[in-house]
């Protein structure tokens, strides 16, 4: 079976999978999966992940025709107005809930109602804009008259500047790139490691804009590589590169593309932390997946043996995904296995709809058969 073939194999039993679970779950709007069944976020639909499963629907959609795939994403996308219309339910995560939703919805239907929500959103994420640190405001105050984050920038963002980009391109208004390439030349300076590794979080002084420290967010510690944010950080800057044509975007995403790389231990399976400790056997296969889609961008724009380095690793990725970390079975809504939200919590061992949403696309990828949405 040659790669192509391999890779349709397995898009047709993510699609048997996801149609059974689209049947069974209605119109949840799933984060990770209870006893093997999605659970539902609709009663917080600001979290960050509230967009992925409308993502994959659509893609599946675009990919092959299936009507009631198209209909559950459009409920979703219509929960998510709860969200834009809530001040504090807007933060930066506005790519991942508003691209993969309206502008998924716009780009295939051309539905104005759709692209007025994803315009709102990126007008919202550009307010975030800090001038003087000239970076994007990650999360809001954790609690009322508490400002102590208003500083905060995390790598997660820059799959977030795509956003920024169709509005600019849409509305022909390039404030939005303008913001966009500020932060991510930011994020360029700031989070990014002489050895390729990225920081989680950086906080600046949001008066002065001043860098004052980086803190470890999700990963093990100060100064680790936690992998999700380092898969972040690949595709987050390709697709700036992909955008702007800003070579040094380009040079960054190959850094820490190789940097990852390297790091995948021999078994494929990638660790919560490149840093962790070797006897722990926590896992995140969503950092894998969101790894794999940035190597498979990056391979799109360098040659020869840069080529064949990216192509292969995001490979080994994925076969290790499809191999040995998916459930295929009709008895439960989630793929892949053994994702992880983050280093410090006492369960590593669940499923996490972004993961899903990932691995479809770099399938889909491969397939020749993606719907593009960053
Ligand atoms: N964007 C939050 C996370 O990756 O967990």
């Amino acid at each position: 079976m040659n790669e192509k073939e391999w890779a349709a194999s397995i898009a047709e039993k993510i699609m048997k999978k996801v149609t059974i679970s689209a049947e069974r779950s209605k119109d949840k709007v799933p984060f990770m999966t209870i006893n093997g069944l999605f659970d539902d976020w609709t009663d917080r639909i600001s979290w960050w992940t509230n967009g992925f499963y409308a993502g994959q629907l659509w893609q599946l959609y675009h990919a092959y025709g299936v009507e009631q795939f198209k209909t559950v994403a459009e409920t979703i996308e219509k929960k998510l107005d709860g969200s834009l219309m809530s001040y504090q339910g807007m933060d930066h995560d506005s790519g991942f809930k508003w691209l993969l939703t309206s502008v998924a919805n716009y780009k295939l239907t051309g539905k104005e109602e759709s692209r007025n929500r994803a315009l709102l959103a990126a007008a919202n994420l550009a307010g975030r804009f800090n001038l003087a640190g000239k970076f994007i405001r990650a999360w809001n105050e954790w609690n009322p008259g508490d400002e102590s984050n208003a500083g905060w920038a995390i790598i997660d963002c820059m799959m977030n500047l795509p956003l920024l980009y169709w509005a600019a391109e849409q509305t022909r208004d390039p404030r939005f790139s303008q913001i966009a390439m500020a932060h991510a030349d930011t994020a360029m300076r700031t989070f990014v490691r002489e050895n390729g590794s990225v920081a989680h979080i950086v906080r600046f002084d949001p008066v002065t804009g001043e860098m004052i420290d980086t803190l470890g967010g999700q990963g093990m510690g100060v100064g680790s590589s936690w992998t999700r944010g380092q898969a972040w950080a690949v595709y987050g800057f390709a697709l700036s590169y992909r955008h702007t044509k800003k070579e040094a975007y380009l040079e960054t995403a190959k850094k820490v593309g190789r940097y990852f790389a390297n790091s995948v231990p021999e078994s494929g399976f990638v660790p919560v932390d490149f840093c962790q400790d070797a006897s722990l056997d926590w896992e995140d296969s969503t950092a894998a997946a969101i790894a794999a889609c940035g190597m498979l961008e990056i391979e799109q724009y360098v040659e020869g043996e840069e080529k064949e380095f990216f192509h292969e690793a995001a490979m080994k990725l994925l076969i290790t995904l499809a191999e040995k970390r998916c459930n295929f079975s009709r008895d439960t809504d989630n793929i892949l296995e053994k994702c992880s939200s983050r280093y410090q919590e006492e369960n590593h061992n669940y499923s996490l709809i972004y993961g899903d949403y990932y691995f479809t696309e770099a399938i889909l990828k491969l397939c020749d058969k993606e719907l593009f949405l960053w």
